[in-house]
């Protein structure tokens, strides 16, 4: 709670102007280097004195970030630790839970991925057709999101079979993935946590009701990620093909274990190892570098600094990598379905909003859709800019060094903003008197506007899983600075409810108990069934 109290005195230090600030020397303390990525802060409105005052405030991350990896059951509302880092910790770490040691666990079940990713890639594990040439995965939220990401990020690295993902209950995610499918060479993966999930739960049925249509055998070309493994044995899945994982992995940070076995099908056991070696490498940093010094500390420090002390309210994640596409809705779902609340971990009110409304796309698309908002609406966004310093394609590297140019134009450009003066100087000569000053308002851009700039050598492997696990401890220390519980999501659980009930209603039961819109739409939407 320190940090809500030093929010007045944090909004006495705000107002300067970033190009103010903007020296050589800024570049010391507000530019980090961590895993083989180069972290850029300079063009925000942190002053010196700022940063000095937030890292204060920051002072009970370390004890929460010990706890956190030494297994402390730091979910309190579930009771559960949370340790998606021992996912990708070395084979000979030893992190324990309830007085027992959950490395050997993990490193047996990625073992046993390894084993069953190389056997459908070397054709020894085959479909009742032959080889495997599709993987279907079915799963939503973060059993879904986090491949779904990774696979298109990683697409230079695909080399085994084609990957598909399904997450909607719409029955067009399904229809639209299955057509072109052979079911006798696609082997269907199963993501859910809880097993239970209903859209994941009904594409599954949907998705056995077609491969048994076809072949004799449906559960031989099935497989299940799990944490709940009773509710696995409903489906005859057999055991080898159950790949489990503890309540302790939340489902937005699960890419790094069973989850991620479409992932490691699609770039192959090694290419996994390096992703993981790459969270691991933010991992080690995070908990050795002092705060100031800190990767994921300094970004979470900017995100509080412009929601909380701004009081700007969304932030946009801009990776200029096109295969970084579905980036922003997977942190969308990390940061916030982990910090969107509105109680602490006491259950108190907060005192103020929680996490901001994260959104993006990549650019230059962007560019060419929002960015006028972003570079003249009233409500500054802070940008989160990202940017290889290589593209894959080697041959097209006339486009990456555009690529690269148009990203650093956008900082560059939100930071400077154009007078009224600079604006006139420009259309003198084509509009005069009234009309000229009325055009050059329209070309006014009020600059000082604030983001930061992730810059690496190239997406790899090791540079993904580096980029997610910044992100990941990103939100760890502010949900600590805010004293809230990053690590359950009970604001998800009304609306699945009523959606339980809602079912017989739209199927035709009485709807008179319901609200006079909802009742007045199912009405509607019954009739035009
Ligand atoms: O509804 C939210 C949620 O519980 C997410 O947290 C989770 O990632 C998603 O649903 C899917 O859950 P499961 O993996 O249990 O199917």
């Amino acid at each position: 709670m320190k940090f809500w109290q030093g929010l007045d005195p944090l909004r006495a230090l705000s107002g300067t102007p970033i190009a103010d600030l903007l020296t050589d020397a800024r570049l010391d303390r507000f530019t980090v280097d961590a895993a083989g990525m180069h972290l850029d802060l300079s063009k925000t409105s942190i002053t010196d004195g700022a940063l000095d005052l937030l890292i204060d405030l920051a002072s009970d991350v370390p004890g929460r970030r010990d706890a956190m990896y030494a297994g402390e059951k730091i979910n309190e509302t579930e009771g559960r630790a949370v340790l998606h880092t021992a996912l990708r910790a070395a084979p000979d770490a030893e992190i324990t839970v309830d007085g027992q040691n959950v490395v050997p666990g993990v490193q047996e079940t990625l073992t046993r991925m390894r084993e069953f990713a190389r056997a459908i890639r070397h054709g020894d594990f085959s479909g009742q057709g032959g080889a495997i040439t599709d993987v279907v995965n079915i799963g939503i939220g973060g059993s879904d999101l986090g491949p779904a990401m990774a696979v298109r990020a990683l697409a230079p690295y695909h080399d085994g079979p084609r990957c598909h993902f399904v997450s909607n209950v719409d029955g067009a995610d399904w229809a639209d993935t299955a057509r072109g499918l052979n079911p006798a060479t696609t082997l269907v993966i199963v993501a859910s946590k809880t097993f239970t999930t209903i859209e994941t739960m009904t594409n599954a049925r949907t998705a056995w009701d077609w491969m048994a249509a076809e072949v004799e055998d449906p559960a031989a070309q099935f497989a299940a990620l799990s944490s709940a493994q009773e509710k696995t044995a409903d489906w005859d899945i057999p055991p080898s093909r159950v790949f489990g994982f503890e309540d302790w992995v939340g489902g937005r940070y699960s890419v790094w274990g069973p989850i991620g076995l479409s992932l490691m099908i699609a770039i192959g056991p090694d290419a996994f190892d390096e992703f993981l070696s790459g969270g691991r490498a933010m991992d080690d940093h995070f908990r050795e570098a002092p705060l100031g010094a800190n990767m994921p500390v300094l970004l979470a420090l900017a995100g509080l600094w412009h929601h909380q002390v701004c009081g700007y309210p969304t932030r946009a994640v801009l990776p200029y990598d096109d295969r970084l596409a579905r980036l922003p809705a997977y942190l969308q779902q990390l940061e916030m379905e982990s910090n969107g609340k509105g109680v602490t971990m006491e259950g108190d009110d907060l005192p103020g909003p929680a996490g901001p409304v994260v959104w993006g796309e990549p650019g230059t698309n962007g560019q060419h859709a929002f960015y006028q908002l972003i570079h003249q609406g009233r409500t500054p966004v802070p940008c989160e800019f990202m940017v290889a310093a290589m593209g894959h394609e080697r041959e097209l590297d006339h486009h990456h060094r555009l690529l690269i140019a148009n990203c650093l134009a956008q900082s560059e450009a939100l930071l400077r903003g154009r007078t009224l003066d600079e604006a006139r100087a420009k259309l003198a000569g084509k509009f005069e008197g009234a009309e000229l000053d009325r055009q050059a308002a329209h070309r006014v851009f009020q600059g000082d506007r604030p983001s930061t700039t992730l810059v690496y050598p190239c997406l790899d492997p090791a540079t993904l899983g580096a980029i997610v696990a910044l992100y990941e401890h990103r939100v760890f220390v502010e949900g600590v600075m805010l004293g809230i519980n990053s690590y359950d999501q009970w604001g998800v659980e009304l609306g699945k409810e009523l959606a339980t009930s809602l079912g017989p209603l739209v199927e035709g039961e009485d709807a008179s108990a319901k609200d006079p819109s909802t009742r007045n739409l199912l009405t509607l939407l019954r009739g035009w069934r």
